[in-house]
Order: C-alpha cells, then sequence, then structure tokens
C-alpha cells in the first residue's frame, strides 16, 4: 500500500460468505484498524486474504500468537464459528492412542481408499509464515529438517528442498497426495507464498507413510497416511512423531487457544483426520450427505484437498472442529461419521 492511500472498510466483502465479512463491520474496522503486535501485523495483513478473495469461507490470518489478542474482537467471534469455542474456554490436549475407540470400519477395502491425519506446528517466537522473514524462514527450514533427519526406524527418512525438485517430481508428489500445491491465491494474499519456493520442502520415509511439510501454510504440517482404512494406526504412528519432535522442538501453545496457527480454523490440535472414501450413492444426494456430515461434525471436500472437487465420486471427509476437543475426539468425530456414512451408503 502507498503511504498516501488511506486503509479503507474494504468494499470487496460487502455481499461475501466469509466470516470475515460476516464480523468485521465498519465500527469493528475503525476499531482495529491502527492496532498492530510486536513484530508489526496490522489488520490489513489480517484481511487481506479475505478482502483479495471474496469467496473465502474464513478470510483471515495471524501473523504472530499476539495477533489472536490484538485481533481478539473479530478473531474470537470467527473462532468461535467455526469451532463453537468461546473466549472462557480452555484448550484440552489427548494424544494417546488407547483412548481412540476405531476398530477398522472397512477391513475388506470396499469404501475406504486411504487414511491421512495431519497437525500443524509453528516454532516459539518465531513470526508465522504470513509476516516471517526470509532468514527466519530458512532457519525453521534448518532446524526442522536437522531434526528430522535424526530420526530412525519407522520415521527414518530425507528431506528433500522444493527449490532443489524438479517440476516432474513436484508435480508427482502433488498427484498422489503427498505434498502441498503451489500458487494458492488464498496463501498468497495472506503472504505465505513470499520467496517461494526458498525455505520449503518435504521430509518422508521411504514408504511416504511419515511426512513433514515445512514452511507451507504452517511452519510445520507433520502428516501420517497410508492406503486403507487402519486409522488407529495412522493415529498411532501420528502420535509418535508429534511426542519425538516435541521433545527437540518448542512449538508455540497456549492453555486457550492450543497449538498456535497461521489459520483460525487451524488452531488448538491443528488437527485435519481425513479418509478419501467412495460414497457414490450419497454423493448424489446432497442434503443427506450433508445432513449426516453436519451431525458428525465433519468438512467434506474434494479429491486433490481442498477447493478442489470430488473424482468418481471419492470424497475426502476429515473433521471439521480443531480447537476446544481433543485429538483422540477429532479422530472419534472423523471416525464414528465415516461408520454412519458408510452404512448409509451400503443402505443405498
Ligand atoms: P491439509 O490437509 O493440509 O489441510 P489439503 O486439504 O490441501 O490440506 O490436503 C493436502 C493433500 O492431502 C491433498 O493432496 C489431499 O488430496 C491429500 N489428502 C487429504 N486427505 C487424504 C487421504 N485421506 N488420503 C490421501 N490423501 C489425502
Ligand atoms: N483462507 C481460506 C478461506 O478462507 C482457507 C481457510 C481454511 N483453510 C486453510 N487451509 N486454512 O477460504
Amino acid at each position: 500500500m502507498a503511504i498516501s492511500e488511506k486503509f479503507e472498510y474494504p468494499k470487496s466483502i460487502e455481499g461475501s460468505a466469509s466470516l470475515l465479512a460476516k464480523f468485521l463491520n465498519k465500527a469493528l474496522f475503525e476499531e482495529l484498524k491502527n492496532k498492530k503486535t510486536a513484530n508489526g501485523f496490522d489488520l490489513k495483513n489480517a484481511i487481506n486474504s479475505g478482502v483479495k478473495n471474496p469467496d473465502s469461507g474464513i478470510g483471515v490470518y495471524a501473523g504472530d500468537e499476539e495477533s489472536y489478542d490484538v485481533f481478539a474482537p473479530l478473531f474470537d467471534k470467527i473462532i468461535y464459528d467455526y469451532h463453537g469455542f468461546s473466549k472462557n474456554d480452555k484448550h484440552k490436549t489427548d494424544l494417546n492412542a488407547d483412548h481412540l475407540d476405531a476398530p477398522n470400519l472397512d477391513s475388506e477395502n470396499k469404501f475406504i481408499i486411504s487414511t491421512r491425519i495431519r497437525v500443524a506446528r509453528n516454532i516459539k517466537n518465531i513470526p508465522l509464515g504470513t509476516i516471517i522473514s526470509k532468514e527466519q524462514r530458512n532457519n525453521v527450514e534448518k532446524i526442522v529438517s536437522e531434526t528430522l533427519l535424526s530420526f530412525d526406524g519407522k520415521l527414518k527418512g530425507k528431506y528433500y528442498p522444493l527449490n532443489n525438485m524438479s517440476a516432474e517430481d513436484s508435480e508427482q508428489l502433488i498427484k498422489a497426495h503427498f505434498l502441498f500445491k503451489e500458487g494458492d491465491r488464498f496463501l498468497e494474499a495472506a503472504g505465505l507464498n513470499r520467496d517461494w519456493a526458498d525455505g520449503r520442502g518435504i521430509f518422508h520415509n521411504e514408504e511416504k507413510t511419515f511426512l513433514v511439510w515445512i514452511n507451507e501454510e504452517d511452519q510445520l504440517r507433520i502428516i501420517s497416511m497410508q492406503q486403507g482404512g487402519n486409522i488407529k494406526a495412522v493415529f498411532e504412528r501420528l502420535t509418535l512423531a508429534i511426542k519425538l519432535l516435541e521433545s527437540k522442538i518448542d512449538f508455540s501453545y497456549n492453555n486457550h487457544l492450543g497449538y498456535i496457527s497461521s489459520c483460525p480454523t487451524n488452531l488448538g490440535t491443528a488437527m485435519r483426520a481425513s479418509v478419501h472414501i467412495k460414497l457414490p450413492k450419497l454423493g448424489n444426494r446432497d442434503t443427506e450427505f450433508k445432513q449426516i456430515t453436519d451431525t458428525y461434525h465433519l468438512q467434506i471436500r474434494g479429491i486433490h484437498g481442498e477447493h478442489s472437487q470430488s473424482e468418481s465420486g471419492v470424497y475426502d471427509i476429515s473433521n471439521k472442529r480443531r480447537l476446544g476437543v481433543t485429538e483422540v475426539q477429532c479422530v472419534q468425530d472423523m471416525y464414528d461419521g465415516v461408520k454412519a456414512l458408510i452404512k448409509r451408503e451400503k443402505e443405498l
């Protein structure tokens, strides 16, 4: 923004269905427009993605942990709307896989193609990706990749920096659902694609069942995935990796918001547990499909992740709530909902 240009209430969000548009009225805009965190993250930074992309579902990002305090009059409302979590609530965590009740739902592999669970993490006292400097980003890459390279056993793997990867290799990894895609316009407007592709990369073990994305939307996305529907095995591998990483790196966490993430939808557990599942019949009954997913607090995505479409009746079904519920509950939400979806698909 040129210095002479005034920062005014964004007209582009009028009529938008985003949570930004729902809660940022003119009075609130005036109240927040000159606020900044100690790292210099301001309201313009926070809302630019939703302003540039009026088709956003949410439309805001944070620059650091302090953003959630400084812009609380806006963020708290968005957080309540998305997670049903209010400002006096406390977050809770449970990474004990024994607390999960999840016998394999589909041992004949008729419905569930694959299972994936990821969590986001960001390192304490380093700004989030929206305003991180190039040096800080490179430092995150160094800390995380060196830590991961010390892992052994089934978590042993290699680190592949994006700026050293051929276009064919990255395309192949994206198509096979292992790597983040490039050029996302929501992330672009949030400042998350600056200096692309430096400082970004992917670590994975030989079988690609344990993967870590470095410096995409969050500094770390820790991922466990495999073919089929053994949800418990995927959760167990993830919790092992989280515990190991947490013993070596201090992540940004507080008792109210849980793990701090750049997007408010990922706060708390920062966990998205999903299956790719074949539901060709239910997929043709929009209202009923949505009724079941709403009952179990689930989200429907397309086959190439967020903002993509379903293909051949295959959907990405995941937990929607991540804050105010434990990790075990996130996975249990997904499991219970998928059980109900399979039951209904069989009936049809
Ligand atoms: P995120 O999970 O990090 O929120 P996306 O929705 O963009 O981000 O998904 C990232 C990638 O993970 C996409 O390629 C998506 O197809 C893939 N993915 C998600 N769930 C599964 C799953 N259960 N099995 C295989 N791939 C999956
Ligand atoms: N900013 C995008 C929107 O508002 C995505 C929000 C949730 N997803 C995410 N990857 N953080 O639609």
